[in-house]
């Protein structure tokens, strides 16, 4: 074999050979990495937000807003194009998908009142800046679809009614009506709860996404008990609805409450009627709240304790948003909202000083120089217009959420 080769030993192949030879040891070498001991390529640790799949932007850690620095900031005139004036070009501007109706959607009172949908502009066209601090921003869809797995339920009065219908038509295009009853009620039928579902859980049994339950005052007023379904609602301060929930907490990951608009000076606190047995009321209820939260949530649970905007008396004489919030006065308002803020900080006082992971305050402060964005500027100065200041509270909110989903990941399921 090989006699009719030529034979190639000329230097030139032996020279070419020994380069061919370096190269696949330098090849090996740079395969072997350990080796060749090169500076590792640096790699910063991933942040855990990351991993969230409805994260889809988030701030370096030094600028990520709390929930106070949030609210330090101010609103910017930048108006908001549409495409066409109408309740659709209005939705598709704001990213609404709003199922039904409610009465705070200003846009829509076009045949009541046709300027309505003007002043609704109107308000949208001036946007909300944190001075120092940015969000993490969130996809409304897939966050929807983390709601599904790990459901979100609203208590409180009216205003948090209205933050529900915001967040309704937030993550609208998601959620549908349940078809199996979540027993929400506790099978009590006095007691109604809005409850919407992730379409991908819309037939299994007691399936519930978002949920929003109406309480008042949280506790009974006559002996401050948490009520469990066909307790006796008891006493009321005016119109209302004070039904139970506590119940209800199991099923949910995330909690929001709130309480404070209804709370007025009554007989019932004291023979003075004064604010100052008004405010011991108060706290001595949210004990009773409060005591009840940290003795059963658990630690994959997360609930906030949201603040209550200021009112704005003789509302309609603002025609765009403050510089300095204009702090509300009892005489003014038909309610105490002189006190809002004091019951805010009963709460607030607590959480700080709990230092408990489960345990959040949702401050709302920027509604406070709004006093141009009120749902019926004659009548209504406490509700705002949707789309308003309140989808703002839901975007803090959804930062909120990222932060918890985050905190809930690293902690045992008791
Ligand atoms: C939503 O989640 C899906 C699945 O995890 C992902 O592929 C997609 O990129 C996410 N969308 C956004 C806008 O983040
Ligand atoms: C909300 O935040 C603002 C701005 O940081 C602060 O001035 C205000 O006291 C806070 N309000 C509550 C109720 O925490
Ligand atoms: C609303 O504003 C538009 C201009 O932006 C104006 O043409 C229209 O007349 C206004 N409608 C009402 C009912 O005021
Ligand atoms: C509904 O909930 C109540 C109490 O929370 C419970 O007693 C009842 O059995 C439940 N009903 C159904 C149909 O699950």
């Amino acid at each position: 074999m090989g006699s009719s080769t030529p034979q190639l030993k000329s230097p030139m192949v032996y020279t070419l050979s020994a380069i061919s030879l370096v190269m696949l040891f330098v090849l090996y070498l740079a395969w072997r990495d350990d080796i060749l001991l090169l500076p590792k390529p640096y790699q910063p640790k991933p942040d855990p937000l990351s991993s969230l799949d409805f994260v889809t932007r988030i701030p370096s850690r030094s600028l990520q807003c709390t929930t106070d620095t949030f609210n330090t900031g101010s609103w910017i005139h930048r108006p908001l194009q549409l495409k066409e004036d109408s309740i659709r070009g209005m939705e598709e501007a704001v990213n609404y998908h709003c199922r039904g109706n409610f009465p705070h959607k200003c846009y829509r009172r076009l045949d009541d009142n046709p300027s309505e949908f003007n002043r609704s502009h109107r308000i949208v066209d001036y946007a909300w800046e944190p001075e120092t601090c940015a969000l993490i921003e969130v996809d409304p869809r897939n966050l929807t679809g983390h709601l599904a797995t790990h459901p979100l339920l609203m208590v409180g009065d009216s205003i948090t009614q209205l933050q529900f219908e915001s967040l309704n038509c937030l993550l609208g295009q998601d959620l549908t009506n349940v078809q199996h009853d979540a027993n929400l009620t506790g099978g009590d039928p006095n007691v109604w709860a809005g409850q919407l579902v992730h379409p991908s859980r819309v037939d299994e049994k007691g399936a519930v996404t978002l949920a929003y339950m109406r309480s008042d005052y949280l506790v009974r007023l006559d002996d401050f008990k948490l009520m469990e379904p066909f307790d006796e609602e008891g006493y009321l301060i005016g119109k209302g609805s004070n039904f139970p929930w506590i119940h209800a907490l199991d099923k949910f990951s995330y909690i929001i409450i709130n309480t404070g608009p209804h709370w007025h000076a009554d007989l019932k606190w004291g023979p003075h009627k004064s604010d100052k047995e008004l405010l011991q009321a108060f706290t001595r209820g949210m004990d009773a709240v409060f005591k009840y939260l940290k003795e059963h949530v658990r630690q994959d649970q997360r609930v906030w304790i949201r603040s209550t905007p200021y009112g704005h008396a003789k509302c309609s004489k603002y025609k765009k948003p403050d510089i300095i919030p204009q702090v509300p006065t009892k005489k003014e308002g038909e309610y105490q909202w002189d006190l809002l803020e004091s019951f805010d900080m009963v709460w607030k006082n607590w959480i700080e000083a709990e230092k408990d992971d489960r345990f959040r305050f949702l401050n709302v402060s920027l509604s406070n120089l709004r006093g141009d964005a009120h749902s019926s500027p004659d009548s209504d100065c406490l509700h705002t217009c949707l789309p308003g200041p309140v989808d703002d509270w839901n975007q803090l909110f959804f930062h909120d959420i990222a932060q918890a989903a985050v905190s809930m990941a690293t902690v045992p399921e008791s």
